[in-house]
């Protein structure tokens, strides 16, 4: 994945642990020290690889770890100079949800070997939404329920995800997101 996927991990876990933690996790996950270029692509092997080792030197889940990723990964590319370009693809979250494949095309304009997701959403309620997440990539979920949540803060609204199921079936996640106004 993009360098700037990489630089997102080591921000949180920088911001959350210290440089001292990270520096052991990238030895632990016997990745290169030297820093990572955003616009550069690495093989996915590497985020994988410094996702289990964080996990292993934290000792919190992965699941927990690309949780938590997911949700910062909204704050950091705000942070990075993308604020404005998620802006342009919708004032809420219903609207902003059924736009991602195009915000990824659009992204995959400055990122060319970029191999994004892709998102249909569906109303299965008034204030309740049906998505499914395909990818080539195995074991991300986690990340998507992150990306929720922190999208929902960006647009002052709470929600509630349910992982219905995994890719075994159907060959994709389907999550429910419940909608609801931030107190
Ligand atoms: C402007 C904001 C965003 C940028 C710049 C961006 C860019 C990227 C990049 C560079 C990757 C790595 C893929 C690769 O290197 O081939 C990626 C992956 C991904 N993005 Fe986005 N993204 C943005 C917002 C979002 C949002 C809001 C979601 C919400 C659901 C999302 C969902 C994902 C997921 C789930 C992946 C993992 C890749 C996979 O499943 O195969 N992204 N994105």
């Amino acid at each position: 994945m993009y360098g700037l996927v990489n630089k997102a991990v080591e921000d949180l876990v920088v911001s959350r642990y210290g440089e001292d933690m990270w520096a052991r996790i990238q030895e632990q996950a016997g990745v290169d020290a030297v820093g990572f270029v955003s616009m550069e692509a690495y093989p996915d092997e590497v985020t994988y690889k410094l996702v289990g080792a964080a996990s292993e030197v934290l000792g919190r889940p992965p699941a927990a770890l690309l949780e938590a990723f997911g949700e910062h990964w909204i704050l950091y590319t705000a942070r990075q100079g993308y604020g404005e370009l998620m802006a342009m693809f919708g004032a809420s979250m219903r609207e902003f949800l059924g736009n991602l494949d195009n915000m990824h095309t659009r992204v995959g304009l400055s990122f060319p070997q970029l191999r994004p997701p892709s998102f249909v959403v569906r109303d299965a309620g008034p204030r309740t939404l049906e998505l499914e997440y395909h990818s080539r990539r195995e074991g991300l979920a986690p990340m998507v329920v992150g990306l929720l949540k922190g999208l929902a803060r960006g647009f002052s609204e709470e929600v509630a995800v349910e992982h219905v199921h995994g890719r075994d079936r159907d060959g994709f996640d389907l999550f429910r997101v419940e909608l609801q106004a931030a107190a």
